[in-house]
């Protein structure tokens, strides 16, 4: 053969085998959210770490628009922009913040691997969908609270967007400082804010209300909470009698109908004194503790403010309705459940950051991809898989 004929054929051969190689390799595909949700699962910020992965992207037509990313700079970061059911079809991973719609799980089958938000103690419907399909499904509200899962805590990044966040909404929405003022007009006494539940919701509400200056009450059912609270700034009130359980994996559980009056009665006198109450409290797949009765808002100062957290799950308040401002005597209810879709920068950047420091997970230490099931964490977050719903707390409650 000539010698240029012998290059031409090998580099042919090249070119195919390159082909090859291409096609073998896994795609990760991020949908678009479905309105009003402006938060997006990966930024282009995160796609140079899933190429180190050896993972390609592709990115839903407009998925990034409500988080100020546009499709053109995904492109500049080498991510393939597709539509949503040819996006399903030829990725491996599928990937997003919330539950997907009904007609999407329909074709999420065998074979893919889909990573939500899915929330299966509210959306029973799309666990029986995802499970009789075959998919294999991990939903990262499963994330075991654990050390070693701190980087991939979704639900952690997001209460801390919220706890933030409520305090800001409830500062502008105030008719009054939340700073002491002394000023030539006389002494402005700062607001009084009332936290009811110190999880990282919680936390987070009390270092930024101490931060712009408010004085700061807190109520939770777990004693763990105390020290930290106090090293945030906050005081403690605490209602002796509170049930705690070791197995409940540090999570509140539900309280005595005495311990409940108990506290119903600490709470209004404390709310009635309050300028601002945040309502963070909530019991994993069950409704949110009601802690604010409609007597206790009577008796507040009109112009007050609630923001209730809880408020897709019943609210901590009984005059909460979920996304939606109430009034009542003059005192403000917001009942905003997402929060962090109104910060969707911070908040998919750290979206992004837990759903890559998970997916790293579903490789080993030679960077081959190989799921091990027997992984606390995958096995722990994983919710369905080929048929069978695999994360024990889930298949005892669903019963499905
Ligand atoms: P959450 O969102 O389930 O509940 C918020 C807070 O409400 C909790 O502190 C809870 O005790 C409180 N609460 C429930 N019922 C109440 C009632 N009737 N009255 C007053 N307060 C009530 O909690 P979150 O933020 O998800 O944290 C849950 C647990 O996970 C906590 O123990 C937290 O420290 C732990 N955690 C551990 C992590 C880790 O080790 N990687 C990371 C994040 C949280």
């Amino acid at each position: 053969m000539h010698f240029k004929q012998y290059i031409y054929f090998r580099c042919l051969i090249l070119k195919g085998l390159f082909i090859i190689i291409e096609r073998l390799k896994m795609k990760i595909g991020v949908l678009k959210e479905r309105e009003p949700e402006n938060r997006v699962a990966i930024l282009p910020e995160h796609l140079d770490h899933f190429k180190k992965l050896k993972l390609e992207v592709m990115i839903e037509k407009n998925a990034g628009l409500h988080a100020y990313v546009t499709d053109q700079i995904y492109k500049n970061y080498n991510a393939e922009i597709s539509g949503r059911d040819q996006l399903i079809k030829e990725s491996d991973i599928i990937v997003s913040v919330n539950v997907p719609e009904e007609e999407s799980l329909k074709i999420i089958g065998k074979g893919k691997i889909l990573i939500s938000t899915i929330n299966p103690l509210s959306y029973k419907e799309a666990t029986t969908i995802l499970r009789d399909n075959h998919a294999t499904v991990f939903s990262l509200d499963l994330i075991p609270r654990i050390t070693r899962a701190q980087s991939m805590d979704v639900l952690s990044n997001m209460a801390t967007v919220a706890g933030y966040k409520a305090v800001l909404t409830a500062a502008v929405e105030l008719p009054r400082f939340f700073p002491m003022f002394m000023t030539a007009a006389g002494t402005i006494k700062p607001a009084k804010v009332l936290v009811l539940g110190a999880g990282v919701a919680g936390l987070q509400a009390i270092a930024t209300a101490r931060k712009l200056g408010a004085v700061v009450e807190v109520f939770d059912v777990r004693s763990a909470v105390k020290e930290e609270v106090k090293s945030l700034g906050g005081k403690f009130i605490e209602v002796e009698g509170a049930k705690e359980d070791k197995s409940a994996g540090g999570y509140a559980v539900e309280q005595t109908d005495e311990f409940k009056q108990r506290q119903a009665q600490m709470i209004q006198d404390h709310a009635a004194k309050s300028d601002v109450i945040i309502c963070t409290a909530q019991i994993p797949g069950k409704k949110a503790p009601l802690l604010v009765k409609k007597e206790t808002v009577n008796i507040m100062t009109p112009g007050s403010v609630i923001t209730d957290l809880a408020a897709s799950t019943g609210g901590n308040c009984e005059l909460t309705e979920n996304d939606k401002t109430v009034v009542h005597n003059g005192v403000k209810i917001i009942g905003q459940s997402n929060f962090p879709s109104t910060m969707p920068s911070d908040a998919s950047k750290m979206y992004g950051t837990n759903l890559l420091n998970f997916i790293r997970l579903f490789f080993d230490e030679e960077g081959n991809f190989n799921i091990n099931m027997e992984d606390e964490i995958l096995k722990d977050t994983c919710l369905t898989h080929k048929g069978e719903l695999i994360n024990e707390r889930i298949k005892a409650i669903l019963n499905i």
